[in-house]
């Protein structure tokens, strides 16, 4: 097959990939997260992030860092305080959809 119709073929077959790998995550890995963000996050912050142990976490206040920035504070944690870091269980990624949700679909919009 001449050369430009195997150039489409590779990026038609590498987009889905690219895809995967620039943050979409299964339908059933995102109900995992959200359950972990209201349950284990909750078990500090509240059940509906009203803060308990851990702060309250509104919209308005998580906007208030960068997506990075506040996936790396899911990831690393915040030292000296009970704030764990969750490297060991999220990828980068899920760090990622767990700020997007605190930002975007956050139940507490104050
Ligand atoms: C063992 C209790 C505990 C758990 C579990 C926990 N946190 Fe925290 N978190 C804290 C505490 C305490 C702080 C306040 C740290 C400080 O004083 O700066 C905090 C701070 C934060 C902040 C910064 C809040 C602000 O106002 O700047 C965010 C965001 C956050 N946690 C998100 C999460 C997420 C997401 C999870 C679950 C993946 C989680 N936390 C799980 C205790 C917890």
């Amino acid at each position: 097959m001449p050369f430009p119709t195997r150039l489409v073929l590779l990026v038609i077959c590498w987009l889905p990939i690219a895809a995967l790998a620039d943050g979409s995550l299964s339908a059933e890995r995102e109900q995992e997260l959200e359950t972990l963000l209201y349950q284990d996050c909750g078990s500090c912050h509240g059940m509906t992030l009203r803060g308990g142990l851990g702060p309250a976490l509104p919209k308005s206040r998580m906007n208030a860092y960068s997506r990075e920035g506040l996936a790396a504070l899911i990831l690393n944690g915040v030292a000296g305080t009970a704030m764990p870091g969750w490297a060991g269980l999220l990828s980068q990624q899920e760090a990622r959809w767990l700020a997007d949700h605190l930002q975007n679909d956050n139940p507490l919009d104050e």
